[in-house]
């Protein structure tokens, strides 16, 4: 899988604009793709999609199912949309408004209950990677959200590693360090739910992957695609990773 998400970028001009040229780009991919949009794009661009190879997702959803909680949207109207993902759990959601644990478990069971397929991430920031603690912080965000899930509903789910530190930043982490840490992600699935499970489950990389590097951290046998902040924004880029992901 390649999904991009467009954080909070483009008018909803723009962002019809560049849904179009997609559609007009993304003719045969030889990977799940996905967009993800800001909430007040996904029906337009759902619409613009339609009939075509790609995806829609959103970039969050409220952690209650519905009621008075003002300005907040529910996994049932993201999914109303038409939208199929909903990405949760990004580090700029647990930085900057205090996602915690608890909160994440429940946006992804309102997800899953809505027909939402999460892409969850997880990762580690500066201090931790250079603590060593990068294993202990990933494999605690999977256990404190993620790994209460049933095997049915894991099935669902699509993880995506973005250490935080390369988060645009343009330190993209090596490809010997993107493998290490899926391969140990994916002996923690193994771990929960067995060997096939582990095998058959979508770990994507993120952070400054781009048109340029994307082929080299695809190549790893662990890591499945990307989930692309910057580069989503222009089509030829997220076309180039596209084709890289082959
Ligand atoms: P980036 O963002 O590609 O701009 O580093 C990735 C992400 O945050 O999903």
């Amino acid at each position: 899988m390649v999904a991009g998400n467009w954080k909070m970028n483009k008018t909803l001009q723009e962002g019809v604009a560049l849904a179009t040229e997609l559609k007009q780009s993304v003719k045969n991919p030889k990977c799940a793709v996905v967009i993800g949009t800001p909430f007040i794009h996904l029906a337009t661009v759902a619409e613009i999609i339609k009939g075509t190879p790609i995806c829609l997702a959103a970039e969050n959803c409220a952690d209650k199912a519905s009621g008075a909680y003002t300005g907040e949207v529910s996994a049932a109207m993201v999914a109303s949309t038409g939208a199929q993902y909903c990405i949760l759990g990004h580090s700029e959601r647990r930085a900057y408004y205090h996602e915690t644990y608890d909160i994440l478990r429940e946006k992804v069971l309102l997800a899953l209950e809505n027909g939402l397929k999460p892409i969850f991430c997880i990762g580690e920031v500066k201090e931790e990677r250079e603590a060593g603690k990068q294993n202990e912080v990933v494999k605690a965000q999977l256990e404190g959200s993620v790994f209460n899930l049933s095997a049915e509903q894991w099935a669902d789910i699509t993880l995506a590693y973005e250490p935080v530190w390369a988060i645009g930043t343009g330190l993209t982490a090596t490809p010997e360090q993107a493998q290490e840490m899926h391969a140990y992600i994916r002996s923690l699935i193994a771990e929960k739910y067995g060997e096939q499970i582990a095998n058959d489950t979508t770990i994507l990389y993120g952070g400054s992957c781009n048109a340029k590097n994307a082929a080299e951290l695809f190549a790893n046998p662990d890591v499945d695609g990307g989930l692309i902040g910057g580069a989503s924004l222009k089509a030829p880029d997220f076309c180039t990773i596209i084709e890289a992901r082959g």
